[in-house]
């Protein structure tokens, strides 16, 4: 495997996968990686293009040097020839638990209908469905209480995948009502109990 797509191996680590989307919830990244630094944890992040507005790579590499940070660049320039890993397909085999943190309207309505046209819907479309899938959507109010959401939340719950629920608060467009991303205590706790489940800590 070629250097860039060595994942990370610490052994008695839980390989957990972050998949980000571009809600301005990914501001919380850098909160959400110093909350869970300490636990028996391999970590890899996978961002869509437009989450990377939301934090700093460079800055997050410097903090967090173990964890491996893929962008949807990373698929295409790891792959060159038939004999070459197919990153999405590595990545599935890898993990053992994937949280999208925070999920948006736009990467929630194309799970749940199956679209895969970047490096995390890759990772979601090929998922075993055995293993643990937690998301975290963080939308507008109005986006939250459209009809179309709660139809694809209920595929993704049908499919067994887990929602950690949405809160209401003042939201980062001036708007107040549900639809902010679970605080990251929150999420911490259900990383934990997934960890707690695989019985590996
Ligand atoms: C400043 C800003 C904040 C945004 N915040 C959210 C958000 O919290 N939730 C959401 O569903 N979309 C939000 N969007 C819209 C998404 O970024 C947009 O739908 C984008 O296409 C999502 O792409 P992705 O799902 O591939 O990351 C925001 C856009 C901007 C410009």
């Amino acid at each position: 495997m070629s250097q860039q797509l060595e994942l990370p191996c610490l052994p008695e680590c839980i390989n957990l996968v972050i998949g980000v989307t571009g809600s301005v919830a990914a501001i919380k990244i850098p909160i959400l990686l110093e909350a869970i630094k300490d636990l028996p944890l391999n970590i890899i992040i996978v961002g869509t293009q437009h989450s990377f507005h939301f934090f700093n790579i460079s800055e997050l590499k410097v903090k967090h040097e173990k964890v491996k940070i893929f962008t949807d660049e990373s698929e295409w320039t790891s792959w060159r020839q038939m004999t070459d890993p197919v990153l999405h397909i590595e990545l599935r085999k890898w993990a053992d638990i994937l949280l999208i943190a925070p999920l948006d309207a736009n990467t929630l309505a194309k799970i749940s209908s199956g679209i895969c046209d970047n490096l995390l819907t890759c990772v979601v479309r090929a998922w075993d469905l055995k293993k643990p899938f937690l998301f975290c959507p963080s939308m507008n109010t109005h986006m939250w209480e459209h009809p179309v959401t709660s139809e694809a939340i209920d595929k993704l719950l049908s499919w067994g995948f887990t929602l950690i629920p949405v809160v209401a608060k003042k939201l980062a467009c001036g708007d107040i009502g549900p639809g902010g991303m679970a605080e990251v205590d929150t999420i911490v706790m259900e990383i934990k109990s997934r960890m707690e489940l695989i019985k590996k800590i």
